[in-house]
């Protein structure tokens, strides 16, 4: 292994960057996965650590189905909310609801909670969505479907093209896990204290909000639509690096020669745009992606053409990183089982760089 040993922190079975130019999930490769797996074995396989066969797929979509219900209390919650909430904020506070609602008694039921997790997350996002929209309170009955097409069945309220289906499967298997990310290491050190289930997702939630982690997605939304042409994409990022501004979905704390999951997604937005009327919007991509190359030797990562599959499937730029919730609630349960099942207190060191001690000087003094 190249890795910086100095860099590891803790141990997983759940996932590998390898030497930090590949991905898989227990052993299977993205690249496997993401062309044959749908996002229910993935989760399957990230909850209870293999692949499902029928028998235990087929529980998994009844355990899915049961899960999508709402509590009143959440419907109740999700209508006075504010209008101008951000959904990661009112996915956070769904989830903290649920936590006093649907109390976790004792460990050993992680993966059915974060089935209901998710169920509960995906379900909120439509309903609140079509409350503030048109005042209608919309819930989409489950069929046996798959789950990304139930998620754009309650969102869009009709049945959408099997391509979005397809490339939102994708985006999901894609989005599912990542080792010892922000969101995830941050709902570990919740997991550690011996916290509740609840607690270590609403820590992730809120750590996955950010622009320099899950919120990256959206922000590079509104990078790719703020330019007209592929010129215009040209000068503008040259005049951002100029001013020394970040450029969202570049870049990566691992993966310094480019994110494996890439190439994989930006086919599927190429896919998805061509011949569209988004077929411009991968043209600026595309620049944007030459000219981060040229000028800072900076490739994509999953967030920057991630962002352009959401958006041509229809969804706000603002659900954008809720969509990334709902799927690596897999990988967070995931890591919440494996810390406790050999857990220590996770306490790290600061080195300390602030005054020399000094003597206490009483208020009448100062
Ligand atoms: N746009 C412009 N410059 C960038 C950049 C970006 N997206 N990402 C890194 N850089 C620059 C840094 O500013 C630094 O420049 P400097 O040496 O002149 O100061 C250089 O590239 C090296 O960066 P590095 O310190 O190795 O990056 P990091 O590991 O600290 O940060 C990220 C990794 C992901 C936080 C960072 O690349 C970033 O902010 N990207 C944009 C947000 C994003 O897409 N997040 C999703 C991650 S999956």
């Amino acid at each position: 292994m190249n890795m910086d040993e100095e860099k590891v922190v803790g141990e997983t079975a759940i996932c590998t960057v390898g030497d930090g130019h590949s991905l898989s999930y227990r052993g299977y490769s993205i690249t496997e996965l993401s062309a044959w797996a749908n996002f229910e074995d993935v989760a399957y396989l990230l909850l209870y650590g293999n692949l499902p066969d029928r028998a235990h797929l087929y529980r998994f979509q009844q355990l899915f189905i049961k899960s999508v219900t709402l509590p009143q209390p959440i419907k109740a919650m999700l209508e006075i909310l504010p209008k101008t909430a951000h959904a990661m904020d009112m996915l956070r506070t769904v989830c903290s609801l649920l936590g006093t609602l649907e109390p976790e008694n004792a460990p050993g039921a992680e993966a059915e909670l974060a089935i209901r997790v998710m169920g509960v997350s995906m379900t909120s996002l439509a309903y609140w969505h079509h409350f503030h929209l048109t005042g209608r309170r919309l819930i989409a009955p489950y069929e046996q479907q798959l789950i990304a097409q139930y998620v754009l069945n309650a969102f869009h309220q009709r049945t959408v093209d099997e391509s979005w289906v397809w490339a939102l499967n994708i985006a999901f298997v894609l989005y599912a896990e990542h080792e010892f990310n922000a969101s995830t290491y941050a709902a570990r050190v919740t997991t550690s204290t011996e916290s509740d289930f609840y607690s270590a997702i609403v820590t992730a939630i809120g750590t996955l909000k950010g622009p320099l982690h899950g919120g990256a997605n959206e922000a590079a939304m509104a990078l790719l639509s703020s330019f007209e042409t592929p010129e215009q994409a040209r000068t503008g990022i040259l005049k951002k690096l100029a001013h020394r501004e970040k450029i969202m979905g570049f870049g990566h704390r691992v993966y310094k020669s480019g994110d494996p999951r890439s190439p994989i997604i930006k086919d599927v937005a190429q896919q998805l745009t061509k011949k569209s009327e988004n077929s411009r919007l991968f043209e600026i991509a595309e620049v944007i992606e030459q000219t981060m190359e040229q000028e800072k030797g900076l490739k994509t990562n999953l967030d920057f053409y991630s962002a352009l599959v959401f958006h041509c499937i229809g969804m706000p730029t603002s659900y954008f990183t809720p969509l990334f919730v709902f799927s690596r609630i897999t990988g967070w349960a995931a890591h919440i089982m494996e810390q406790r099942q050999n857990n220590r207190l996770i306490r790290p060191l600061a080195r300390y760089v602030g005054p020399k001690a000094r003597a206490f000087v009483p208020i009448t003094e100062r």
